[in-house]
């Protein structure tokens, strides 16, 4: 591994400052933090650590080029045409781009090339074409009157986004943002802030007007609180824990900002004793271990009919015992480390949980390695309902199979949760799919597939998984404001 991890392939760091109004600026304070780089543990970068100051800063350069700058006056179709350029820039930088993802996260390179970076490039150009179709009605309504809507961009929006998928959710939050005419202001997680500062150098190459893009680099309870307070900021788009979530909507609360929330899951998939059992095992293999367990959506409890229980559990122990573990930048590689310590750590608590609670660990439950967050592929089965395990988000490679007899049985255990973000149902009776597909309690229902997303299908969470709609059309409601204007016609 060491070998590997020394391959002269990795990327140039090249941004590491604050990027505010245009400028690469350190942060008001002069600090800095690490980064680190969750295979070896060594540091990569010293970042700059943005703070209240930083935000108010980056804030006032957003609504200056909301108000007055040249993007709020550009038309429509040109955003849409430097959205474009922004997209042709990020897959000239391809490689490179996916590179950067994988040092600084520790996804595996494949993976970052398979699915974020393509991901992220059809969801700004998705959103690219919708700069110039968003568009309000015109109204019938009594009297001599004609009464039309203008959907209006919110104004300057605050964007939080978490670490597992760094380009892609910036690529989910500009998208809309940009497509209405908004101006943004990003805060990157603390873990994975390189990616994203990489992409703001791209904006800014592709002609995107300084100010309309700002990035601040920083920790949650100081740069994102401060964020999320400010009274410049109109919008809050978050994407992370629910109880960050929960701390936010507080925070808000002062100056009413708009709000969406992209949180968490303890997403059932379920297997019906009916179902093309190897695609079932491999899609529910991927539904948990993909991006290490560290999905929003993973199919963390997995239900199984009694009949096929067995078989199913075999299957995927198979495949945790052959899956590849190592070094994110080798090309061969399926699994990288966790983020960082403390992810690791409450993996490990679960883990350990697990087999207290009595639940049967068949593969897994260890590190590996010496150095690296990286857990081995766990899986866990004869779990019940009520153990931790099978409540909490762990976020991390432990699956837990769950047994169930039969369909209706199945309905209720699936929505004993307070989330509501994913499901999967994997049956060859369509009937039966369609009617559980109608019954279960979650944002998006994956039928004999898992993990299957498209920048026009709209996505978010039920109950505490979220708030609004990411993607899609719909993803764009949380960026405009509806404006009425009614005309005497005399
Ligand atoms: P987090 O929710 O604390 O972090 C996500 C983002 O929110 C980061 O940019 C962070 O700096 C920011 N943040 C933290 N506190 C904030 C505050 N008070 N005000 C404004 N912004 C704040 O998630 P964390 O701590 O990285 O991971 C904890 C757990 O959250 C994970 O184990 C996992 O269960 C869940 N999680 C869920 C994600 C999802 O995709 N839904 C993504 C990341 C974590
Ligand atoms: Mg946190």
């Amino acid at each position: 591994m060491a070998t590997m991890l020394e391959a002269p392939t990795l990327p140039k760091i090249r941004q590491t400052q604050c990027f505010i109004g245009g400028n690469w600026v350190p942060s008001a304070s002069g600090k800095t933090f690490q980064t680190v780089n969750p295979a070896t543990e060594e540091v990569i970068a010293d970042v700059a650590e943005g703070d209240a100051a930083d935000i108010d800063r980056a804030v006032t350069a957003a609504r200056e080029a909301f108000e007055n700058g040249p993007w709020s006056k550009m038309d429509a179709r040109d955003r849409g045409r430097l959205m474009h350029k922004l997209s042709d820039l990020i897959e000239e930088d391809f490689h490179e781009l996916a590179a950067l993802e994988s040092l600084d996260n520790g996804k595996p390179i494949r993976d970052a090339k398979a699915a974020d970076l393509p991901l992220a490039l059809d969801c700004l150009r998705y959103y690219a074409g919708y700069a110039d179709k968003i568009h309000g009605q015109t109204i019938p309504i009594r009297g001599n009157n004609f009464c039309y809507t203008r959907r209006e961009p919110v104004g300057v929006v605050g964007q939080i986004i978490p670490w597992n998928f760094p380009i892609l959710m910036a690529a989910w939050k500009w998208g809309p943002a940009l497509a209405s005419g908004c101006t943004i202001v990003m805060k990157p997680a603390e873990q994975t802030p390189l990616t994203c500062l990489r992409l703001a150098r791209l904006a800014q190459k592709a002609g995107i007007p300084d100010g309309v893009i700002n990035v601040v680099p920083g920790y949650g309870p100081t740069a994102g609180a401060a964020l999320v307070k400010h009274p410049g900021v109109d919008k809050i788009a978050f994407t992370g824990e629910h109880r960050t979530a929960q701390i936010i909507m507080k925070d808000a609360s002062q100056t009413l900002k708009r709000l969406t929330f992209e949180l968490g899951g303890k997403s059932p998939n379920i297997v019906f004793a009916d179902s093309d059992l190897d695609a079932a095992a491999a899609g529910a293999h991927f539904g948990l271990y993909f991006n290490q367990g560290q999905c929003c959506t993973a199919g963390s409890r997995l239900f199984v009919e009694d009949k096929v229980y067995d078989k199913l559990v075999d299957k995927i122990a198979a495949m945790n015992t052959n899956r590849k573990i190592g070094d994110p930048q080798d090309p061969t590689t399926e699994q990288g480390p966790q983020i960082d310590q403390a992810q690791f750590d409450k993996i490990m608590h679960y883990v350990d949980l697990g087999q207290k609670e009595g639940a049967k660990m068949l593969t897994g439950g260890k590190r590996h390695g010496d150095r690296g967050f990286f857990i081995e592929p766990t899986l866990f089965a004869g779990v019940n309902d009520e153990m931790s395990i099978a409540k909490d988000e762990i976020f991390g490679p432990v699956l837990s199979v769950l047994r169930f007899k039969d369909a209706d049985d199945i309905i209720k255990r699936a929505n004993n949760t307070c989330f509501g973000l994913a499901a999967g149902i994997w049956t060859r009776d369509i009937s039966k799919a369609h009617y559980l597909a109608s019954k279960i309690r979650a944002g998006t229902v994956w039928i004999n597939c898992y993990e299957v997303f498209d920048a026009a299908a709209p996505f978010g969470g039920f109950k505490m998984s979220g708030i609004g709609r990411e993607l899609g059309e719909k993803g764009l409601d949380a960026y405009t404001e509806n404006k009425t204007v009614i005309v005497s016609l005399g």
